[in-house]
């Protein structure tokens, strides 16, 4: 191996850009993050010693450093076309149809198709000459575009160079820009802690991030992109069937969709439809629909174009993720922390497979962005599992008698004073165990399954017991008199004996559950189980000053600012000190020691649905031991823990040959290794 600073270049872009592929391509990484991060790094500082090492397409040059005064126009070759809709089964019946008459003894027995998921993202050309990426586009109105390079090029999953041989001189690719979306989510929750305007959907982000002059702002957003076809080729050729090509741009280091599927006939088209609505909520990225396109090309050929949309293909779209709704008035709740939250009610709307009534509006600047008036016509979104949105209002649609929404100047529910904090969005009510809806929010926390866990103490048994004042703290729960249950609406001598048993049982906790239960702001269960194994009392956890805590892994300015509050509250105190009289109690938590961390240097996975104990404990309990808690799987993962619903992880980790475990082998190891739940 020749060690000349010029040779070294070359091994690390080689070693960099497989492991990129590896980790977008393949979703199948084979070393941690760091180790990338450590080779990019030794890449830059050798291409800074020798500058005239630098070539375009290395790993270094994804983002240029200056903005672009304007987008130039590109003029596509081959037209990108739009497809045509289909709205149902008898839709596609009736496409088969079609397809049979203008093939007439061309036609098959069976029809092959390629189906593939519809990416909701904006649809964007790739030229790639001998491998090396050379420009980027838009689709425009489909024959003139905006060149993007400088955007695309900072997009991880978008080779700067192909991969392998075979490839034509001239390879044009096709394919969809989008933002997953987790990524969005996050986007928007930053842009609005900041005061920022949220993007409306994915779509948007995409559309507006891949419009930036600016290349740096485009690197920090996650992108991703996903190939479904070809355009322009010169100098070379390619396999006759749709699934064949996108196999070979695959091997070239394209993304393509994993869940791209071959099936013979319009029936088997219904089917992979019917399953993929079923996943639909589970991927980690919007589709508005399924592409069907004929797998030949032959055929495609013989069946050729109308007007804008190629015969060959159709996309049958799902039900619409958004919709249109009147605003009837808005209302406002009280969160467990005095957060008082605008809540839209709605005339009733099917929208993303359920009926939405209410949707958040968040916060005062929320409202104002919108603009929203009670009585205005509203877009709602409801994409996935997250909740409803009210992303835009409809101008030409608002009713004479609109009226503005107006802020509550007291707690609605307590009438304590309100208050809206320095730098924070949200307006808080200030009467803390003094107002009811907080007493009832922190209750309903504090028995809840990853808190206290006291089955059976329902959000109608806690208002009742609010309501009448027998319960001001969740301290008093532990002291309230079996006649006092009993007496309560719907509770039997059986109920009640029921609900007393499992009071009691809950007297017997952990520290990472106990933490959790007291609802302290921004500490969720994965931070209290960080806290419980850092401190691994509460005497220390308690008497840790602000320094100390920032030293937790999770813990940060704010949180360590609400930790400190909480201890220093002689309220907080006391209802801590109750609840211990009481007889709530939990073991310290040991502190992993050398010869207490078998696992140290594995990676483990956890996956799908466990019964015992939250995903976050998991992790914790793993972190103890100390192995590292991967979110994905890859052939250097040790051991992958699933339970039911366990998916495509556990999917990967068969084919890796990767150890996996269920719960219940789980939990013996913990207690094996004597951790304890
Ligand atoms: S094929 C000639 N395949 O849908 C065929 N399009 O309504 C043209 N799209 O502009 C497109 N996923 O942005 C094709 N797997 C897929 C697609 C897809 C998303 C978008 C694309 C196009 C629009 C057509």
């Amino acid at each position: 191996m020749s060690n000349t600073p010029s040779a070294e270049a070359a091994r690390l872009r080689t070693q960099l850009e497989l492991y990129n592929y590896e980790y977008h391509v393949l979703d199948a990484p084979t070393v941690p993050d760091s180790e990338y991060d450590r080779l990019l790094q030794r890449l830059r500082t050798l291409e800074a010693e020798f500058p005239e090492l630098v070539t375009p397409d290395s790993p270094t040059q994804r983002v240029g450093s200056e903005p672009l005064a304007q987008f130039a126009q590109v003029q596509h070759e081959i037209p990108m076309l739009s497809l045509d809709n289909a709205f149902n089964a008898q839709d596609m019946v009736d496409f088969e149809r079609r397809l049979r008459d203008r093939l007439g003894a061309h036609a098959p027995a069976t029809i092959e198709y390629a189906c593939e998921p519809k990416l909701d993202g904006i649809a964007v050309s790739l030229l790639y000459r001998d491998g090396k990426l050379e420009r980027g586009a838009t689709r425009g109105d489909g024959r003139t575009g905006e060149d993007i390079t400088h955007n695309v090029r900072t997009i991880p999953s978008i080779p700067l160079r192909l991969r392998g041989d075979g490839y034509p001189g001239v390879l044009e690719v096709r394919g969809e820009i989008y933002m997953p979306r987790a990524g969005f989510e996050a986007f928007n929750a930053r842009a609005r802690e900041l005061g920022e305007k949220p993007f409306v959907n994915p779509r948007n982000a995409a559309a507006g991030t891949l419009r930036q002059l600016d290349p740096r702002l485009t690197a920090q957003r996650p992108l991703q992109m996903c190939c479904y076809s070809v355009g322009h080729v010169e100098g070379g050729a390619l396999p006759e069937t749709q699934s064949a090509i996108l196999d070979r741009l695959q091997q070239w280091g394209l993304r393509t969709n994993p869940e791209s599927e071959v099936v013979n006939g319009i029936e088997a088209c219904d089917q992979y439809f019917q399953r993929l609505e079923a996943k639909r909520d589970s991927l980690a990225y919007d589709i508005d629909g399924i592409v069907f396109k004929v797998n030949a090309l032959d055929l495609q050929e013989r069946l050729g174009f109308v007007s804008r949309a190629p015969r060959w293909a159709i996309a049958r779209k799902f039900p619409a993720q958004e919709e249109m709704t009147r605003l009837l008035d808005v209302e406002f709740q009280v969160g467990r922390t005095g957060a008082i939250t605008p809540v839209a009610r709605l005339e009733p709307v099917f929208v993303g497979g359920v009926t939405v009534s209410n949707a958040t509006l968040h916060n005062a600047d929320e409202i104002e962005r919108l603009d929203v008036m009670i009585g205005d016509t509203v877009v709602i979104r409801r994409a996935g599992d997250v909740i409803p949105q009210v992303v835009s209002i409809v101008p030409d649609r608002r009713p004479d008698d609109a009226r503005p929404v107006e802020f509550p100047t007291v707690c609605p529910v307590c009438d304590s004073p309100v208050e809206r904090g320095e730098g924070e969005a949200a307006l808080r009510c200030l009467g803390g165990l003094v107002c009811g809806a907080q007493r009832k929010a922190a209750l309903r926390h504090f028995v809840s399954r990853k808190a206290m866990d006291i089955d059976g103490l329902g959000e109608k048994l806690i208002d009742q017991l609010v309501d009448t004042d027998q319960v001001k703290t969740v301290a008093d729960l532990y002291a309230l008199p079996r006649d006092v249950w009993l007496g309560l609406e719907r509770m039997g001598e059986k109920s009640t004996d029921k609900l007393l048993a499992a009071i009691e049982r809950s007297k017997a906790t952990t520290l990472p559950r106990f933490i959790y239960a007291l609802g302290i702001r921004e500490v969720g269960e994965t931070t209290a189980a960080s806290l419980a194994l850092h401190f691994g009392s509460w005497e220390a956890l308690s008497s840790a000053a602000e320094s100390v805590l920032l030293e937790v892994e999770d813990v940060g300015p704010v949180v360590a600012d609400h930790l400190r509050q909480f201890f220093d509250s002689p309220d907080a105190n006391t209802v801590v000190a109750a609840l211990r009289t009481a007889g709530v109690h939990w073991p310290d938590v040991e502190r992993p020691s050398e010869d207490a961390t078998p696992l140290a240097g594995q990676t483990w996975v956890v996956t799908g649905k466990l019964e015992a104990l939250g995903r976050s404990e998991a992790g914790a309990a793993l972190k103890q031991l100390g192995a590292k808690v991967a979110g994905s799987v890859s052939a250097k993962t040790h051991c992958v823990v699933a339970g039911p619903g366990a998916g495509s992880k556990l999917k990967k980790a068969q084919e890796l040959d990767v150890t996996v475990i269920d719960e219940a082998a789980f939990l013996a190891l913990l207690q094996e290794h004597g951790v304890s739940l």
